[in-house]
């Protein structure tokens, strides 16, 4: 049971192997006082030993402050730090003096108003809710603080209050800030672009700001919505690591700041480019959620937290648990050149592969042929499809498959009739160019009539055809970013209101289509955060399907998200993409590590290889179960070194698959030893493809022999269950 013990101002939030520590200062600061391994007792003072100054010195309006480890920081009472909420009142002024004025503690885990938000069914987390208020200013502070059970996360938030006279314009609130006693930190991101999302960039920390952002009106593949720091020598199986995940799918901002005397304050939330936001008396503002991971085992313990709070407090709905199809996408197969016959033709083969389910993609509506038109106008092409969206689920249900659709409902086609009757839905600026990406606008889902439009046009097919799956895509940045029904005053609202209206929009539809699977995209993996998750339980990794660049960006998703949750497809070779030969063995092993399924016409396969493809699929099923929901660890990093390797356990340990990949082919040399982990050490396991018993201890302490064939992107499987 996670517990939060009050004693003498002092607040410790813990659970069985984690504490994390705050303490209020005579005068009422929240000061940071300890997060790592739990401890049963803090004697009182212990904290105030490493400060120069006395205790009474750190006070308001003392300079001192700035040397205090503090938890939510403001500016303008001696802190010269980044302020953790920044504002200007209706006088011009900029300072803001936060006093505790009250907490309580609530069982359980409370939902954000109009935001996802991590949630508790065990009945074991623990939240506290503590309140600070400006008296000058009549704002209040509101910061919740959750310790789950059976996750090493304190999951928090903030939100502001105007209980005085006056509108204020709140200009950056950061959902969480903590200040580190120490900058011996090496800073990690996932950083990228589009069709190379999620690579694992490394360096330790320096004086000043660093971090990562996004401006660019979708979480993005440039950056996740994601820090963590860890020590110099942390690996992927020890030493000290701390995650900052913001469930968000909008603009952030994930930022350390290395202060004078080497204190590195962290925080995490709503980019403030372009943001700011009128409160006016009585309003409330609610900023996301921010979720703080703790590990001592290093970058695989810090993702193990990760990965149970997705499948046990994120992930919503039927298909949390459940398995989920092995699915046929013909995108890469077709593009927009097909109509229903190809389309039978090309699941008919699925099938007798043994695949479960067809999905359509893009260009089944209006005149679509090309991405130059018709998004927005979600009426069938009955020149493609000439039995309608329900003719060919019926169709394709009568093959013995579930049936998807693609959808990109936030956006609009200047060549469409929506486009032509509502040129003002699209986020733009006054008497600026609507400066197109891919041939699309944006459609303005701050507005309450756009997201009525969405959600009904999306309903309208998803009610007269029996779809299974919505692929939900969006495919192009936010710029410039307007409102044509917001005020001057709101227009810097405009981002924000866009999510917020979107996640009403997904709230209304995964509530009204329970059955129906969702999985998000955006340009790939555009928007792969655990906002998205919330509504979505799995989301497209990347367009680049190229099993070699695969390895790269699911090693790095896998930071922090579990492979239940990450789309991967096997494709054609030589890929669309990077042009790269790899063997389809490979492409197959490294779609495993995902929600599983292929991305091509399987009718261009040999008859070998459409045999190899029916006995991978026997075996993924065989082996469903563990590969979606087991513990999986990261164990050679192609970030570091040539060759990539992970495995995924079965929560009992009697099961195993590990994969391994070789980047490029080396002569002469000595096999590669693979250390295996999280199996039993007593337990002795039988190595199917090397027909040889070994004890857990044996494999992970000795390890497996990588005997791969010459050649590059060549892989091995190895599959192991107990005796
Ligand atoms: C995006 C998606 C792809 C595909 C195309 C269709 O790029 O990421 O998977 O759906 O759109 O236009």
């Amino acid at each position: 049971m996670a517990e939060i013990i009050v004693q003498d101002k002092l607040f410790h939030l813990r659970n069985a192997r984690m504490s994390y520590i705050f303490r209020l200062t005579g005068d009422g600061l929240p000061a940071h006082v300890y997060w790592g391994a739990r401890l049963e007792t803090l004697q009182s003072p212990l904290d105030r030993l490493y400060f120069e100054s006395r205790e009474e010195d750190y006070c308001h309006n003392t300079m001192e402050l700035e040397k205090l480890p503090q938890e939510y920081p403001t500016y303008g009472h001696g802190d010269l730090g980044r302020g953790a909420v920044e504002l200007t009142a209706a006088d011009g002024s900029t300072a803001v003096d936060l006093v505790y004025t009250g907490h309580r503690v609530i069982e359980g885990k409370p939902a954000l108003t109009g935001l996802p938000a991590s949630f508790d069914q065990s009945g074991k987390a623990r939240t506290l809710e503590i309140s600070f208020a400006d008296a000058l200013l009549g704002v209040k502070v509101i910061l919740l603080y959750t310790v789950f059970d059976d996750c090493d996360i304190i999951a928090r938030s903030a939100k502001i209050v105007n209980e005085s006279g006056s509108p204020i314009t709140l200009d950056r609130v950061m959902s969480a800030s903590v200040d580190l006693y120490d900058a011996e930190w090496e800073l990690i991101t996932l950083s990228g672009a589009w069709a190379r999302e999620r690579m694992i960039d490394r360096r330790p920390l320096a004086p000043g700001f660093q971090g990562v952002d996004s401006a660019r009106g979708d979480s993005s593949a440039q950056n996740n919505p994601f820090m963590a720091l860890v020590r110099r020598t942390t690996d992927e199986c020890h030493g000290e690591a701390l995650g900052f995940a913001l469930m968000y799918s909008g603009n952030h901002t994930e930022l350390v700041q290395v202060a004078l005397n080497r204190t590195a304050r962290c925080q995490l939330g709503l980019n403030d480019a372009h943001f700011r936001w009128l409160l006016e008396p009585g309003e409330t503002f609610q900023a996301p959620e921010a979720l703080l991971a703790w590990s001592e085992n290093g970058l695989n313990g810090m993702s193990a937290q990760y990965h149970r709070l997705v499948k046990e407090h994120v992930v919503r709905g039927k298909f949390a648990h459940a398995q989920r199809p092995f699915l046929l996408n013909n995108w890469e197969a077709t593009v927009f050149d097909f109509d229903e016959e190809k389309i039978l033709n090309i699941a008919r083969r699925g099938k007798e592969a043994g695949l479960e389910m067809f999905v359509l993609d893009d260009g089944w509506f209006g005149h679509r042929n090309d991405d130059h038109s018709s998004l927005g106008d979600w009426q069938v092409n009955l020149k493609k499809l000439p039995h309608g969206m329900d003719g060919l689920a019926d169709r394709i249900h009568a093959l013995g498959m579930k049936f998807g659709l693609w959808f990109e409902p936030e956006m609009v086609s200047p060549d469409s009739d929506l486009y032509r009757a509502h040129p003002d839905w699209c986020l733009h600026q006054p008497g600026r160019a609507r400066t197109e990406q891919r041939f699309q606008l944006t459609l303005d889902m701050s507005r309450p009539d756009v997201c009525e439009y969405v959600e009904n046009a999306v309903a309208a097919i998803l009610d007269t055809a029996a779809i299974d799956y919505v692929k939900w895509d969006m495919n192009r940045d936010m710029s410039p970013v307007g409102s044509a029904l917001l005020p001057p005053e709101r227009q810097a609202e405009t981002a924000h209101r866009y999510m917020l209206g979107l996640y009403s929009v997904l709230e209304h539809l995964t509530a009204r289509f329970p059955d129906v699977l969702f999985e998000s995209c955006a340009s790939g993996g555009n928007r792969f955060d655990l906002g998205m998750m919330y509504y979505m339980p799995q989301a497209w990794c990347s367009d680049n399907t190229d099993a070699g660049y695969r390895v790269l960006i699911q090693y790095g998703t896998s930071l922090v998200f579990p492979q239940s949750t990450m789309g991967a497809h096997v494709s054609h070779a030589p890929n669309w993409q990077t042009g790269r030969m790899s063997p389809l063995k490979t492409r197959v092993n490294v779609a495993m590590w995902g929600t599983f399924g292929y991305e091509m016409d399987l009718k261009e396969l040999n008859e070998q290889q459409f045999a190899e493809t029916q006995a991978d699929i026997a075996y993924m099923k065989a082996h469903r179960d563990l590969l979606l929901y087991g513990d999986s660890y990261r164990l050679k990093s192609p970030f570091e070194g040539d060759t990539a390797a992970w495995m995924v356990v079965s929560p009992d340990q009697n099961g195993a698959v590990v994969t391994a990949v070789r980047m490029s082919s080396h002569p002469n040399e000595r096999r590669e030893r693979l250390r295996l982990n999280g199996l039993a050490p007593e337990k002795l396991y039988h190595i199917e493809e090397l027909d040889t018993d070994l004890t857990g201890q044996e494999l992970m302490h000795f390890g497996l022999p990588l005997a791969f064939e010459p050649g590059d992107y060549r892989s091995l499987r190895f599959t192991l269950e107990t005796k």
